[in-house]
Formats: C-alpha cells, structure tokens, sequence
C-alpha cells in the first residue's frame, strides 16, 4: 500500500502522513496493534485526548494502525522551543495521568486497578489546538496507576542523568515539576516504583548509556519525596 509522507519515527515505529485526517503508524518489527487500537478506541469514547481511530486500508498488516492526524509540536519540542516552561509541562503530564486514573479500567474488577500508558513522556504527547493528546499507547494494561506515575517520573529521571543528553538540565527541572504537581494524586508505593523500574529495564528499545543509569534514576525519584 502507498504510505505517503513520513511525518515522524519514535523508537518502534514510522508515521506516515495518508491525507489531511489520516496517518498510518507502521511498526518496524512485526508487533500486534490490536491491544492499543481497542484500548485508544475505549478511551476515545469517554472523551480522553487519544486520536481517533480510523478505518484500515486495503493491505494493511496486524503492524499498521491507521487514527487521527494530528497538528502541533510533541511536548519535548515545545519544551526544546520554549514555547512550554517545565512548570506547566510537568503540570499537563501529571493533569493527563489523573484524568486517565480517574476513569473505570476496560477489564478488570480490582477498585484498586485502572488502565495505564507506562510510558507517559514529553515525546508520546502532542500539542494541539484543542489542547494535548496522548500518542504511542504500545505499553499500555491495567494495573495500579501508582506505577504510571512512577514509569513517568523514572523516565525523566532516566533521561536526566544520561551523560551526553542535550536537555539533561532541562528535563531535571521537569522532573521536580511532575513531581510536585503529582503530590496530591496518592503515593508512588515502592512496588510501583520496582514494578516500572523491571518494565524499563526488561524494554528493549534502552541503550547502554540509559540501562547504565536505571538504578541511579530510582534513588532519584526517591529522593524527591514519593
Ligand atoms: N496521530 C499522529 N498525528 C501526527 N503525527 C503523529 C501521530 N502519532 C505519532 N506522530 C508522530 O510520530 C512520532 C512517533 O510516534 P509514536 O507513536 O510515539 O512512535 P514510537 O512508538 O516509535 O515512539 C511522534 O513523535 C510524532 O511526531
Ligand atoms: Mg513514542
């Protein structure tokens, strides 16, 4: 099938641009969208910002989902450009973890248990004019949203302390935001925190330099008061 133009590549997959509504995510390995595609579809409908799922074309493999185009600038551009400060970005991430939290989980019957991204970070969300939307919902099951939180801020604290990050300082200083603005939202227990830290750890998109500095990133999150 003919993709069009290739409007941005994260870690696992390619998106092409198919006409002004439309892209198609491709990934690069042979990984199954159908989980994402049914829990982005669930979401849709209780109006949390997730693009839209659209129809499958022609050829289209198990690899391939086809949503909403989308305009604007991912997070970690607008934070690069400086059009977003770290106070409000660490503010939207915590404001979208909450909303996610606060809606009734799509399988399980645990009151305790909600549906999770795990890997809610300044690149899987874009900034729209109707505000932010979440992308790349590859991580996502349900479980306890403590470790959503703590998958977030582990992230940035990841991505902190690797040597050689151009926005090191940066993202330090969004971390300290995401965390204060999550102080309200219930504590990270410490099986949250091992739980994110095992998935991390276990993904196998990590370099060298970012498994190198795992524990490292635990300590931190810990020290800034879970
Ligand atoms: N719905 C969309 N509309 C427009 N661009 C998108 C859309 N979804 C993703 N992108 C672009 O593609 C990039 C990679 O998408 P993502 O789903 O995060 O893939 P990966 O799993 O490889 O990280 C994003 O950073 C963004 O630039
Ligand atoms: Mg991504």
């Amino acid at each position: 099938m003919d993709t069009g133009q290739l409007l941005g590549s994260g870690r696992s997959a390619d998106v092409y641009a198919l006409d002004d509504s439309w892209v198609l995510r491709r990934y690069r390995d042979d990984a199954d969208t159908t989980p994402e595609l049914v829990v982005m579809s669930y979401l849709s409908a209780f109006g949390f910002p997730v693009p839209r799922i659209g129809p499958a074309p022609q050829g289209a493999g198990p690899g391939d989902l086809v949503m909403q185009r989308l305009t604007g600038p991912t997070m970690a551009e607008a934070l690069t450009a400086g059009s977003l400060d770290a106070r409000r970005g660490g503010e939207m991430i915590a404001g979208l973890l909450r909303e996610l939290h606060a809606l009734p989980p799509r399988l399980s019957l645990d009151p305790e248990v909600r549906i999770l991204h795990l890997d809610l970070h300044p690149e899987n969300v874009m900034l729209t004019g109707h505000g932010p939307v979440v992308i790349d919902w590859s991580n996502t099951t349900e479980g306890s949203p403590g470790m959503d939180r703590a998958m977030s801020a582990l992230i940035l604290a990841q991505v902190s302390l690797t040597p050689g990050f151009p926005a090191a300082e940066g993202v330090g200083i969004l971390l300290t935001a995401l965390m204060n603005a999550m102080a309200g939202d219930g504590a990270i227990a410490e099986a949250d925190l091992a739980g994110a830290v095992a998935l991390r750890s276990s993904d196998p998109y990590l370099s060298p330099a970012e498994h190198a500095v795992l524990g490292e990133a635990a300590a931190l999150v810990d020290a800034h008061g879970r």
